[in-house]
């Protein structure tokens, strides 16, 4: 607690990721991020291009950029960095669930009893992650979506806004659920479903 962060991304995603910082009695340091329109963002100053983080690496970060691709790209290609995790204090997270390093996890998200999310993820508002789900390392879980017992999320994979997935399933890596699908069945192959039930349009 009390200790200084630096946000990578001053965008929408960056000013959700200031505020849970601040919440929890952490103090945003500044932002990285490679605009050079902006100086300032929510109250703390654009500290210049992410290649500019080794000035800094006695401060933990937080990529918070919402695509999957960068967010793993920045992440792989800065060296050295401890990685913040943000957490906000309206989150109910159970005592035996875990959230990996650099992930952030926002108000009003559950993660239930045994579920175990990995690093760089974001879980979001609202969102409901029930028991024993594995959700993979840059997994997005959007606002509002559930996740019933035991389901596994891959890598990278993306589940769009009030999407719900149905309890024992999987989806692979690389996958998009579009906002408001329900997920009956396993998917293996990664693209894009939408609908009720899902189905593949990419
Ligand atoms: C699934 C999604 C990624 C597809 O985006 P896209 O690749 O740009 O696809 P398009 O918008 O070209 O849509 C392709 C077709 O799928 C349909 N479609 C797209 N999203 C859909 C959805 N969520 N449910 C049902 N149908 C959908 C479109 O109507 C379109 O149908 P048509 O060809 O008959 O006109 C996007 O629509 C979506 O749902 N994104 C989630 C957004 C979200 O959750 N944001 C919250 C962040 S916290």
């Amino acid at each position: 607690m009390n200790q200084n962060v630096i946000i990578i991304g001053a965008s929408g995603y960056g000013r959700v990721v200031a505020d849970i910082v601040r919440c929890v009695g952490d103090r945003v340091l500044g932002f990285l991020d490679d605009r050079t329109d902006i100086t300032q963002w929510v109250g703390a100053p654009v500290l210049g291009p992410v290649s500019d983080y080794a000035n800094y690496l006695d401060t933990p970060m937080i990529v918070a950029i919402g695509n999957q691709d960068i967010r793993q790209r920045i992440v792989e290609t800065l060296k050295g960095v401890r990685w913040y995790t943000a957490i906000h204090p309206q989150a109910v997270i159970a005592a035996d669930a875990t959230v990996g390093a650099g992930s952030a996890v926002m108000a009003g998200c559950i993660l239930n009893s045994g579920a175990e999310a990995g690093q760089h993820c974001i879980l979001n508002t609202g969102a409901i992650i029930e028991h024993d789900c594995r959700i993979a390392d840059y997994a997005h879980v959007s606002v509002g979506a559930k996740v019933a017992g035991t389901v596994c999320i891959g890598q990278k994979t993306w589940v769009g806004i009030g999407a719900v997935i149905s309890n024992n399933l999987s989806v692979c890596e690389n996958t998009v659920i579009g906002a408001g699908a329900v997920v009956v069945r396993t998917i293996t192959e990664s693209g894009t479903y939408v609908g009720v039930p899902a189905r593949r349009i990419k």
